[in-house]
């Protein structure tokens, strides 16, 4: 008897998260949110959520009226089509998570939701999309600023909730926000990582047991690449990280650069900046794993 009343009152008072696949469905709801003057937080993700996505989600139900996350697997940042099959999809734990963690809207959509025509914008953020990811990942930040600008015209956020996991995607969407003229706020989010320091990420699931013994030296050597950063050249710096990393089995660095946090641009000597950080994208076997560290 007692149980049956605590689900009532939990319909009652517990507003359950909705679940929206369509754009006319999500604007017709946060048109609703917004006659009352509510503030609406915005997370966009590719779904195989962890914890990592889930401080964003947290952080932006904590600010805001109203979180919405969408969860799109966006098939035009993927330069490399294979990456775009494997990559993870756990669409039902997805949900859970979210409902758990106080999203109000799941915004879930086709493709052809996203693209009803094929989008062949053109992006040029001048220097923040050239290098590092965008060098070795021709297109991807296209793909990004293509599908972001898109959630961004659909949901209309006050602020939008970004992970400094992906330390280049933050200066890019911050690029195309002035360039485009949003009136969104960006809010960075600081990285996630396991008990071992290996930065969460949904590829992760993808390592052996082995790899991801071995994948702990990425993280473990940036944080040891601080201490060794103090008293040496950014040159030798570079190098202590890449000649470490490179001689652990299953690694194979692809770039490491110590860049100005702003600009992203690299900096030679440590008086180049006051915001020093360095960024790396390393393949354990086939899987490629990223991760930063402010110096
Ligand atoms: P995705 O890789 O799913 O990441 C969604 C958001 O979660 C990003 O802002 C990312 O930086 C953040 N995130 C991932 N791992 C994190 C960690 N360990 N700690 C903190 N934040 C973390 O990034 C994308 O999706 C896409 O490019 C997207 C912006 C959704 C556009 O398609």
């Amino acid at each position: 008897m007692f149980g049956f009343n605590l689900v009532l009152l939990q319909r009652f008072f517990v507003k359950v998260m909705e679940i929206v696949k369509t754009v006319a469905e999500l604007q017709a709801k946060l048109s609703a949110v917004r006659e009352k003057g509510q503030k609406v937080g915005f997370v966009p993700t590719m779904g195989a959520l962890h914890n990592g996505h889930l401080s964003l989600v947290k952080r932006c139900v904590s600010e805001n009226d109203v979180c919405v996350v969408s969860v799109f697997v966006n098939p035009t940042q993927f330069n490399d089509k294979n990456d775009l099959l494997k990559y993870p999809r756990t669409v039902d734990a997805d949900v859970k998570l979210l409902e758990s963690a106080g999203c109000a809207y799941a915004f879930i959509p086709e493709v052809s939701e996203i693209y009803p025509q094929e989008d062949t914008r053109i992006f040029d953020f001048g220097t923040v999309d050239k290098v590092m990811e965008g060098k070795y990942r021709p297109g991807h930040f296209n793909g990004v600023a293509q599908v972001v600008s898109r959630l961004f015209d659909i949901v209309a956020p006050d602020r939008a909730y970004f992970g400094e996991k992906d330390f280049q995607q933050i200066a890019v969407i911050r690029a195309m926000v002035a360039q485009l003229g949003y009136d969104i706020e960006i809010v960075a989010c600081p990285i996630v990582r396991e008990a071992d320091g290996l930065a969460l990420s949904s590829r992760n699931t993808r390592l052996s047991e082995n790899q991801r013994n071995l994948a702990v030296k990425i993280s473990e050597t940036l944080f040891k690449s601080r201490t060794f950063a103090s008293q040496n050249s950014v040159a030798d710096t570079i190098s202590f990280v890449t000649d470490t990393l490179n001689n652990v089995p299953e690694l194979r660095v692809e770039y490491f650069e110590i860049v100005d946090g702003n600009t992203l641009q690299s900096i030679r000597s440590w008086d180049d900046t006051t915001y020093p950080v360095g960024c790396i994208t390393v393949y354990c076997g086939e899987v490629r794993l990223i991760d930063n560290i402010k110096y």
